[in-house]
């Protein structure tokens, strides 16, 4: 293989620890009619990583094995079906795996212009994050602005994406976090009421912060250890939609309430929609959230930025939690203007 043809990429050596998260040299990818290919400047960190990694994730069928769900960067190459984006443009793009490199191809309908004002770090770490907020509370959840909304994890890149938009919509917004740093975060950033809890029954604190009348929606990403709660907590006609099972996904519980309030339990994953449902996601969200990005009304909460190579210290603090918002690889240097 050419040198020219080669680059950089974190590829997992074997399933497990951050150890095992290599720079290694690859082949830039080849790209289809309907795709592009993106130099990629800035590449988001999920948790869905940290599971592809330890092999509790297989990628589905046709999708890159290299890790990297979202990225930013410039177009460089284009192909012949593509519509709509030119090389040298500034995008950023929810990936089919594959942004832990130098270079990620992408179908053309996932891409989208990078927010006016906005540069490629913030850029990077909206993808991911408002395709999966806007599908699940928004499409599935159909919130309406006088609703009220319980979002756990708050203070992850999920939740204070989130937060800030269902205080755009005009919604009450409850969160539950892990410490009263990340308690005081989710305040500043819109929620009506944040809970540590760890320090306090979350339960009993929206019983009493909502007269007992319980919430409209809850955006879930516990499972097992707060199912029953949440069910207790939802009004009649509520929602429970589930996008992870951090603490398990099995549980035994009493599914009276289910019936006797009439209760919606629901949920998706992202990434192995086809790509026509993802490109109605990012349809959406362009149309909903680029103007209010660009005027900085909300915003992408970035926490820290690792150089590539360091791929495992993201990984590792990823895991310890102690992060608030978004994780990001920096690949290449932004030019000065
Ligand atoms: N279904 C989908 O389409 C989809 C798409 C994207 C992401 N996700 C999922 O959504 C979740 C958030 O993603 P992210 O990338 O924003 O992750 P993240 O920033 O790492 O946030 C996860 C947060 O959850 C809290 N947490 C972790 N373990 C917990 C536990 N056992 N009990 C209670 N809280 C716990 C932690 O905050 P505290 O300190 O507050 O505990 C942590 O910061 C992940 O689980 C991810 O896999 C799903």
């Amino acid at each position: 293989m050419k040198r020219e043809n080669m680059m950089d990429c974190i590829t997992v050596l074997k399933h497990g620890g951050t150890e095992n998260l290599i720079m290694t040299k690859v082949q830039i990818p080849i790209i289809d009619d309907d795709e592009v290919l993106i130099e990629v400047y800035v590449s988001g960190v999920n948790r869905p990583d940290i599971l592809q990694r330890k092999g509790l994730y297989d990628p589905p069928k046709g999708a890159s094995n290299t890790l990297g769900l979202e990225v930013s960067g410039k177009i460089i190459k284009i192909g012949k079906k593509v519509k709509n984006l030119k090389v040298n443009q500034k995008v950023c793009a929810l990936t089919h795996g594959g942004g832990y490199a130098e270079y990620c191809k992408v179908f053309f309908k996932h891409v989208l212009p990078i927010p006016k004002g906005m540069s490629y770090i913030e850029a990077a770490a909206i993808p991911e994050n408002f395709f999966t907020v806007w599908y699940n509370i928004f499409y599935i959840g159909q919130i309406k602005c006088s609703e009220t909304v319980l979002i756990h994890g708050g203070s992850s890149g999920i939740g204070t994406t989130a937060i800030q938009i269902c205080k755009l919509h005009g919604c009450k917004v409850i969160t539950t976090v892990g410490s009263l740093k990340k308690q005081k975060y989710c305040n500043k950033i819109g929620a009506d009421l944040a809970i540590n809890y760890k320090k306090n029954n979350f339960v009993e604190e929206i019983k009493k912060y909502t007269k007992n009348m319980g919430v409209d929606i809850i955006l879930d990403m516990v499972g097992q250890k707060y199912f029953t709660k949440n069910i207790s907590l939802l009004k009649d006609k509520g929602k429970l939609i589930m996008i992870a099972f951090l603490s398990g996904s099995v549980t035994k519980a009493d599914l009276t309430q289910v019936m006797t309030k009439r209760l919606t339990l629901t949920g998706s994953t992202l990434r192995p929609r086809t790509n026509k449902e993802k490109a109605f996601i990012a349809k959406n969200v362009y149309k909903r959230y680029w103007t209010a990005l660009s005027k900085k009304t909300i915003k992408p909460i970035i926490y820290k930025i690792f150089n590539l190579k360091d791929a495992d210290k993201a990984h590792k603090l990823m895991e310890s939690s102690k992060h608030l918002g978004k994780i990001l690889l920096k690949i290449k240097k932004e030019e000065k203007k």
